[in-house]
């Protein structure tokens, strides 16, 4: 392709353009085999001042890693009438493979392909995912369980740094969490200054956990674009909509975008940790004193989503209506 098409520009003051943008050099990177009488309060810091760290040290085998970008990649390299199975367009389906990100509803097409399926528990799921390439459940699956067990772990840490009851995010009835997977392909494009593989957004999630392994992923600090670069075998971990609410602010959901490569297409694959869609969200009770009422109100999340989606569309900030006057 040697033009972009129309329909991919995007308007005028929201395009990446030409200008470089620097590199985010001191974004926090948390190893979780450090001290672990500090980890909760670095992983605090890190969530309030950037919304976003990497992980070192994980526990999640380099192998493994390697192993589900390799099958990520070659799945969106099949021929179009093996992706065409799971192909759809219709956003209530919850395994799918879509193109940008509501292609029916959205003004400009953004520049990427995803693949999105839920995780946990994995044997009421597998059979929702591709099965082709013939090893795509055999490498996902694994990583899913492993992905899944970091972010219970990191949940744990964000819990105690706030001082929440010891199980807030885990005393649930089972199905309080949900694991989505979204394997995204943003092919290479003719014009990286005219497109975005994803608008400026936060994530609606409490959690989510980005494997990379290639530039794409910039973040709003300060009203300043800044590019996060992939440290080898880390993961990028960022805080959603969801935990901000939880945390009554105190922790920040920040904006972040993806722009396109002219030579490499780039794959990644985003953990997003939800909470169950009938889930009652809420700033967390032991939080709110008499100096810090609540700034959100109480909602149904499957309520939040819907007026996100919207919100996101028509460019609004989606947790304003939320707000509570303090
Ligand atoms: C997302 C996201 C970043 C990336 O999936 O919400 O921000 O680099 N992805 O793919
Ligand atoms: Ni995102």
């Amino acid at each position: 392709m040697k033009f972009v098409p129309e329909a991919y520009i995007m308007p005028p003051g929201t395009r990446p353009g030409n200008t470089k943008v620097p590199i985010c050099e001191n974004i926090p990177v948390i190893d979780l085999k450090a001290d672990p009488t500090k980890l909760s309060h670095q992983i605090i810091d890190a969530c309030k001042e950037f919304g976003f760290f990497q992980l070192i040290n994980h526990g999640v085998p380099e192998k493994m890693l390697k192993d589900v970008l390799e099958v990520s990649e070659e799945y969106f390299k099949l021929p179009a009438e093996d992706k065409a199975i799971m192909y759809s367009d219709d956003i209530s389906q919850s395994s799918r493979l879509y193109t940008s990100i509501d292609p029916m509803k959205e003004q400009t097409h953004y520049w990427r392909d995803a693949l999105r399926h839920p995780c946990h528990p994995l044997e009421e799921h597998i059979q929702s995912w591709p099965q082709k390439p013939p090893q795509y459940r055999e490498v996902m699956g694994p990583y899913s369980i492993e992905v899944w067990k970091v972010s219970l772990c990191l949940l744990d840490l964000i819990s105690e740094g706030l001082g929440l009851e010891p199980n807030y995010f885990s005393h649930e009835t089972e199905g309080f969490k949900v694991h989505v997977l979204s394997v995204n392909h943003y092919p290479a494009c003719p014009d990286p200054s005219l497109t975005l593989g994803l608008p400026k957004h936060a994530d609606v999630d409490i959690l989510t956990i980005l494997l990379q392994q290639m530039n794409g992923l910039q973040i709003l600090k300060d009203g300043q674009w800044l590019a996060v670069e992939p440290l080898p075998n880390a993961f990028v971990v960022n805080i959603g909509h969801t935990l901000e609410i939880i945390s009554n602010g105190e922790l920040k959901s920040v904006e972040h975008r993806v722009v396109t490569n002219q030579k490499l297409g780039r794959t990644t694959i985003s953990s997003f940790i939800f909470p169950s869609y009938s889930y009652q969200i809420e700033p967390a009770k032991v939080l709110i004193k008499n100096n810090s009422p609540p700034l959100y109100k109480a909602f149904i999340f499957k309520d939040f989503l819907a007026t996100y989606v919207t919100d996101t569309c028509q460019r609004k900030p989606p947790l304003e209506r939320y707000k509570l006057q303090a």
